[in-house]
């Protein structure tokens, strides 16, 4: 079953991100650790700390005043932290956490919703470190957890680490933000591993910058047709669990930049067989 949600609101355009692009780059030119030194040297410090919404304003200023980042931002941002207040994962799962803004943003939505855990993967071993900085700075340290590597490597090491065990055996919520070409490998590989079930909540960001079809494709197949996609893989990590039903959403909003952009919100509502 597939919905589209047209209507994305209005933005406002005040509180628009600076463009990303500086001379050709969009991150990893610097302004991550500008970012760390502007919060570390901000004037009201010791507000900060252990605040989570004020670090995120924090964030939110400097990307407005400076230098846009790459985070997810409060219009997309608002609507995940609404999904996790109203299904209440015990645990998330985030794939690309850059410097933590949706770490701390989610994280900190996660424990008003009573949950217990949050793991952030996140490939650059640079963005880790500053998010890390930040989230402890949130006060959030005992609740999420930065693993550095890839969406594939974070997911092995916390499955060899033994940590999808008892309450943490099935993910409340992943949500997809990282490697666009990974989103479907990385989601059958967490199918494999039996982390995905009823109940579990699937959030995808940048359906429409830039897109992602073949995720948008498995995720909005019926089981049927999975089982054709699954036989016709032609290596095991092509596979996921295609008797997993899932319901998908198609929800558009706004980069905080401004321009329209979509998530996928997919619910797994049984398994078939
Ligand atoms: C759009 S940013 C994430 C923004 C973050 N979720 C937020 O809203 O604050 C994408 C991040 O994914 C990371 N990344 C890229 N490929 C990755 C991969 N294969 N596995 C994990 N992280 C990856 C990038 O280094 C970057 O920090």
């Amino acid at each position: 079953m597939h919905n589209v949600t047209e209507n994305p609101g209005s933005f406002d355009h005040s509180k628009a991100y600076k463009n990303w692009e500086v001379d050709g780059a969009y991150f990893g030119d610097g302004r991550e650790v500008a970012l760390l030194k502007y919060i570390y040297n901000h004037p009201s410090l010791n507000e900060l700390r252990g605040n989570p919404e004020k670090i995120l304003e924090a964030i939110d200023t400097f990307a407005r005043t400076y230098t846009g980042l790459i985070n997810i931002g409060d219009a997309k941002g608002g609507i995940v932290s609404a999904t996790i207040a109203e299904h209440k994962p015990t645990t998330v799962l985030e794939l690309g956490g850059y410097v933590g803004y949706s770490a701390i943003l989610f994280g900190a939505a996660l424990k008003r919703a009573g949950g217990k855990s949050y793991y952030s993967i996140e490939k650059d071993p640079l963005f880790a470190a500053v998010a890390s900085s930040l989230i402890d700075l949130a006060g959030l340290r005992d609740l999420v957890r930065v693993i550095v590597g890839t969406g594939a490597d974070g997911i092995q090491i916390l499955a060899k680490e033994g940590t999808f065990q008892g309450d943490r055996a099935q993910l409340g919520m992943i949500f997809l933000d990282h490697h666009k070409p990974s989103y479907t490998s990385d989601l059958k590989l967490c199918e494999r591993l039996g982390l995905v079930g009823p109940g579990t909540v699937l959030i995808a960001d940048n359906m429409i910058l830039p897109g992602n079809p073949p995720y948008a494709e498995w995720v909005r197949a019926s089981v049927q047709e999975k089982k054709v996609q699954d036989e016709a893989a032609m290596t095991p990590e092509e596979r996921g669990n295609p008797n997993l039903q899932y319901e998908s959403q198609f929800v558009k909003s706004f980069e905080p930049s401004g321009m329209v952009d979509a998530m996928e919100i997919t619910r797994c509502v049984g398994i078939e067989g």
